[in-house]
């Protein structure tokens, strides 16, 4: 079950997303650029990272408002990376987010330029922010988003597809493809918060191990969900030889593989300064999501 602060959340966020992508700061006067964008970043998506950004921020004691363009922001590069990891070169895929990928519905041309747009307008929302925190959350993203993050998680599991693989190597790619951007949504509402270098640190590890139970329960949902409910295709990563915890621990133990990183991550936010409650009934989320 999704927590209610997380429904709540939730709402805001898509009233946020709306407002903006509808004023004169979001979307290009051209037409076919709204349609682009708004067709991919308005479809059924959990929200998880703004919302986990949106949720760290009132537990460091300020105002959820205070991080409305840095959450569109992560949106926007979270989006494009979809989009880009669904085109026929890379996961081939037909349907995200109950509906047909940008590339099926609008051509790979289209699709890749709206992955684009989406890319480079979450750091124009970043460079309008207050002056104080624009500069590092700018720097944030886009380490988390670059090559050292989500692209060079992405270069790995392209390369890696097909191939034989270790523990180790899963370990990596998922950091970096999924784990970087989910560290960075605790991260960056650190720097909004203004936390100490240590405390921002303490999030980011915390950001990269949530990051890691997310995406093992993506990959087990890839061989055991039900695609209406999931919003995208099943059965993939093994047809494609992609190298997941359940190709290499089998179902049960890429299960008993996520229980033993909740109980970790728990442990983890009873020891931080914060009241993590909430946090902890996202974590909890994560490992019974079926979407
Ligand atoms: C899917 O992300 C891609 C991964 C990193 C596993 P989500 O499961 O957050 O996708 P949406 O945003 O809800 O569509
Ligand atoms: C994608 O991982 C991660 C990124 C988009 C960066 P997957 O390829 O497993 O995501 P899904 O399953 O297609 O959503
Ligand atoms: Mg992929
Ligand atoms: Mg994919
Ligand atoms: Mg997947």
């Amino acid at each position: 079950m999704v927590s209610s602060g997380w429904s709540a959340r939730s709402e805001l966020f898509e009233k946020w997303l709306k407002s903006w992508l509808f004023s004169e700061s979001g979307i290009a006067s051209l037409k076919r650029c709204q349609e682009l964008i708004d067709y991919s970043l308005r479809a059924g998506s959990k929200r998880f990272r703004p919302v986990l950004m949106m949720t760290a921020l009132e537990m460091m004691g300020k105002k959820v408002e205070e991080t409305r363009n840095a959450a569109i922001a992560i949106e926007c590069i979270h989006t494009y990376s979809l989009i880009h990891d669904d085109l026929p070169c890379m996961d081939d895929d037909d349907y995200r987010r109950g509906r047909l990928t940008s590339h099926k519905h609008f051509g790979e041309a289209q699709a890749v330029l709206a992955g684009d747009g989406l890319l480079t307008m979450a750091f124009e929302l970043l460079g309008t922010m207050n002056p104080d925190i624009s500069g590092p959350l700018v720097v944030e993203l886009a380490r988390a988003s670059g090559i050292n993050g989500m692209v060079a998680g992405q270069v790995l599991d392209m390369e890696q597809t097909g191939q034989a693989g270790g523990i180790e190597d899963l370990l990596n790619i998922h950091n970096r493809k999924t784990g970087a951007l989910i560290s960075a949504s605790l991260a960056m509402a650190g720097i909004i918060a203004q936390v100490s270098p240590d405390d921002l640190d303490r999030l980011r590890v915390l950001g990269l191990k949530i990051g890691l139970i997310f995406q093992v329960q993506d990959d087990i949902l890839d061989m055991v969900a039900d695609p209406e409910k999931l919003g995208k295709s099943v059965g993939k990563d093994q047809e494609q030889g992609k190298l997941t915890y359940p190709s290499l621990l089998g179902l049960d133990g890429a299960r008993a593989y996520l229980h033993t990183l909740t109980s970790e991550v728990r442990d983890d936010l009873s020891n931080c300064p914060w009241d993590t409650e909430e946090l902890d009934s996202i974590v909890s989320y994560l490992v019974t999501r079926e979407k």
